[in-house]
């Protein structure tokens, strides 16, 4: 290594010393480095192009290529990979980083981001968490901020540092192939679950000195694509951003977010990448963001190539810099530093502006202890999947289960002897993940870890005493069989006790998850209609990133279950459920759509739902029911509560006061639940139009048979006020109905 070390030619490193401040040793660090190493900075570049393959699976270091990219031009940062052994990135991480740290003029250590979306999802043997749309569905932070945490764990010992989630759009839009990233379609819930998760992933006090830094994405506005497809145009004002969108970032900004990642798509025809008004007036100036602002994939090229709203590159360059992005996710080649390098020189963007982006980039590398703790510790790694990491995974798992439908209480299964098990996912792996799972685009089978059980295995070891068998897509007479295989086929199936239909997608991730169609595909309808017509009782179990719209299949089914994308230990969690061992608590974080041409969220306006009265023209029907059966925060349990005793301290809230809301919780049923107590509020009238009703609090409670709980809710006029066009909030005297468990009472705020 010392034949290729170059001379240290700079003045003793002040911004060397740990006992000097930060911001001070950041100024001094600028003060050496020429533009070319600030542009670096700047850069990140995709693991492709230091690998000895040029693909992405292998994360084995070409030293030279390297060299040339750290030592010739200064580039700070590196992404992505795939799943492989926690070896294998160790070894890569330091090798990477000795070049960055000992061969580079300055020093300056390699910041490498990555992928681990759920879990540190891009390592072999890994736990793997639940995605959050599953998250959102156990309206419990502590899921969000253990995936966080776990991430954390297991990332650090690997020398990663820069983990790209939470994601925290909204799921608005079932037809988004990127739907299941979402906590679901409420800002409060997102807030909620995304701050927490950004706690855990970057405050986990186990990984220390070695710290990480969470990216929200895809500021902003990413998940409302009006044609549901990936990164087509989404049409918001910004009183909408500032209403539904800025809420969750918000929270993870006042939580300590370190990173935020652009919204690689347009709103009302100006790409987020490109758009002064929201990468710096909202974000920096309102929102009080002050890390670091990376781009998505090949924004700037997508600025020239896919929207076409700049000439070339450099014009791209141009306008996202001065937009406000302070690193390029270039990702592939060297036009991002070449461009900003001749627009300093031409006097088109200023040092300065450099300056402040590279500040930025410092700080964080500083932040993270990694000027004192470049390379991964030198201990093995431990942590992926441990005993105590997995039961974690589990329980998220577990209580992100959303029982939809239990006809006749078929659901817990009363030991069956005979379970005849069906479907894509019956006896899959890889369809219980979705993508960002050990690959991009969700790895193939046999690159799961051989103790995964599917849910044929999991139902065997659920159910010791029973007979499962595993019918194999092509067993299944279906909607292509003759009248008289189907026959047969009813015929057979009434040896069974039990069937259980296990349906929903194969993985995709992004664009590769475009559909036109909502609906279930027909063959597994055909399935499913036909399991119908036999006697045992037919358990349906959706195992899908969006909820397919499955009107006609939960009528043809006795019980449903929406199990999303419960990850590595979703299929014990799934025949737990099943057998009664788990009593479900997992509520809807979305409304789920009955009509493929009507999706709305809970907290639309008034106006979407109306309806005229033909024979009496005058009517303005607005029927709350009418868009699902099945709303946002809906979810069975195998036991029942009962709300009573709703009563509000006062009627009427006061400029500065407060009024709190009690309920009582009682279990009326046979065995211990835990119940997620909703409380939402409601605005009569508003000069902007207000939605229907809006969650404000939510909170659980676990009650043994017969056990009440008081619950309460204090609302301060801040729950009332809503944001105008600039972001200002409005305040308007009224009155206002708060709902908690199909109970409602109204209040009024005179102001
Ligand atoms: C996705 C991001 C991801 C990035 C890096 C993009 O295509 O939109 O969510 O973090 O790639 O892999």
């Amino acid at each position: 290594m010392a034949d290729i070390r170059i001379k240290n030619q700079v003045r003793p490193s002040y911004y060397k010393n740990p006992d000097h401040p930060i911001g001070k040793r950041i100024e001094d660090l600028l003060s050496r480095m020429t533009l070319r190493e600030k542009i670096g900075q700047m850069t990140q570049l995709d693991v492709t192009l230091i690998n000895t393959t040029g693909e992405q699976k292998d994360i084995e270091l070409d030293l030279k290529k390297a060299r040339d990219l750290i030592r010739n031009h200064h580039i700070g940062s590196f992404l992505n990979g795939e799943a492989v052994p926690a070896r294998t990135w160790h070894r890569f991480m330091t090798k990477l980083t000795r070049i960055a740290v000992e061969e580079s003029r300055l020093g300056i250590p390699i910041i490498y981001g990555i992928d681990h979306i759920h879990g540190a999802s891009y390592l072999e043997g890994a736990t793997v968490f639940p995605h959050n749309i599953n998250l959102g569905a156990t309206f419990n932070p502590e899921h969000a901020r253990n995936t966080g945490k776990v991430t954390a764990l297991e990332s650090a010992e690997l020398g990663h540092h820069w983990i790209f989630a939470p994601v925290l759009d909204l799921g608005v839009n079932p037809l988004w192939p990127r739907f299941w990233e979402t906590y679901g379609e409420d800002p409060h819930l997102a807030s909620e679950m995304g701050a927490a998760n950004v706690d855990g992933l970057q405050n986990c006090s186990e990984t220390l000195p070695h710290r990480q830094a969470a990216t929200a994405k895809h500021f902003i506005g990413y998940s409302d694509p009006r044609s549901g497809r990936d990164r087509t145009p989404v049409h918001l004002s910004m009183q909408q951003i500032h209403e539904f969108h800025r809420p969750s970032f918000q929270k993870a900004i006042d939580t300590g977010l370190k990173t935020i990642m652009t919204n690689a798509g347009e709103i009302s025809g100006i790409p987020v990448v490109a758009s002064y008004t929201l990468m710096t007036r909202l974000l920096r100036e309102d929102m009080g963001f002050e890390g670091v602002l990376i781009t998505d994939w090949d924004d700037i090229g997508k600025l020239e190539d896919f929207h076409h709203t700049a000439q070339n590159f450099k014009e791209a360059t141009f306008a996202a810099v001065e937009a406000g992005i302070d690193v390029s996710m270039t990702p592939l080649h060297l036009d991002f530093n070449e461009s900003l390098l001749e627009l300093v020189e031409e006097g088109r963007i200023t040092e300065e502006r450099i300056d402040e982006s590279v500040r930025r980039v410092l700080r964080i590398k500083f932040e993270l202890g990694l000027f004192e703790h470049p390379y991964p510790p030198d201990t093995a790694p431990v942590n992926a999947g441990s005993p105590d990491n997995r039961k974690k995974a589990l329980e998220a798992a577990r209580d992100s289960m959303v029982l939809l439908k239990n006809h006749d209480d078929v659901l817990p299964a009363a030991k069956p002897k005979r379970i005849g098990l069906f479907g894509i996912s019956a006896n899959s792996k890889r369809n219980f993940c979705g993508g960002w799972t050990l690959t991009w685009q969700g790895a193939e089978e046999s690159r799961f870890p051989e103790q995964m059980p599917t849910l044929f295995d999991a139902l065997r070891s659920e159910f010791p005493g029973a007979e499962v068998t595993c019918f194999g897509c092509n067993d299944v007479p279906g909607l292509s069989g003759s009248q008289s295989e189907q026959k047969e086929f009813v015929a057979m199936l009434n040896d069974f006790d039990l069937l259980i239909y296990a349906g929903g997608e194969e993985p995709y991730c992004e664009f590769a998850g475009n559909i036109n169609d909502l609906r279930l595909p027909e063959s597994q309808a055909g399935e499913l209609k036909l399991l119908s017509k036999a006697q045992p009782p037919l358990v349906f179990v959706l195992i899908s990133g969006r909820p397919l719209i499955v009107t006609e299949q939960i009528k043809d089914s006795d019980a449903m279950l929406f199990a999303g994308l419960p990850g590595f230990e979703g299929a014990e969690a799934i025949a737990g459920i099943i057998s009664g061992r788990f009593n479900p608590t997992g509520r809807l974080p979305f409304s789920y759509p009955v009509h493929p041409n009507h999706f709305l969220p809970y907290n639309h306006k008034k106006s979407s739902i109306y309806h005229f009265d033909i024979d009496n023209a005058n009517q303005i029907i607005q029927k709350e029911d009418s868009y699902t059966p099945y709303p946002f925060g809906f979810g069975l349990s195998y036991t029942t509560f009962r709300y009573s005793r709703f009563r509000l301290g006062t009627k009427t809230l006061l400029q500065k006061g407060t009024l709190t809301a009690e309920i009582t919780v009682t279990n009326t049923d046979s065995r211990e639940g835990t119940e997620t107590v909703l409380w939402f509020i409601s605005a009569h009238k508003g000069r902007i139009s207000r939605p229907v009703k809006e969650l404000k609090h939510f909170e659980q409670v676990s009650l043994k048979p017969g056990k009440s709980a008081k619950m309460s809710f204090t609302i301060t006029p801040d729950h009332l006020s809503y944001p105008d066009e600039n972001g200002k909030p409005i305040l308007e005297p009224g009155t206002f109905s708060l709902m908690a468990g199909g109970l409602k009472e109204n209040f009024c705020y005179e102001g």
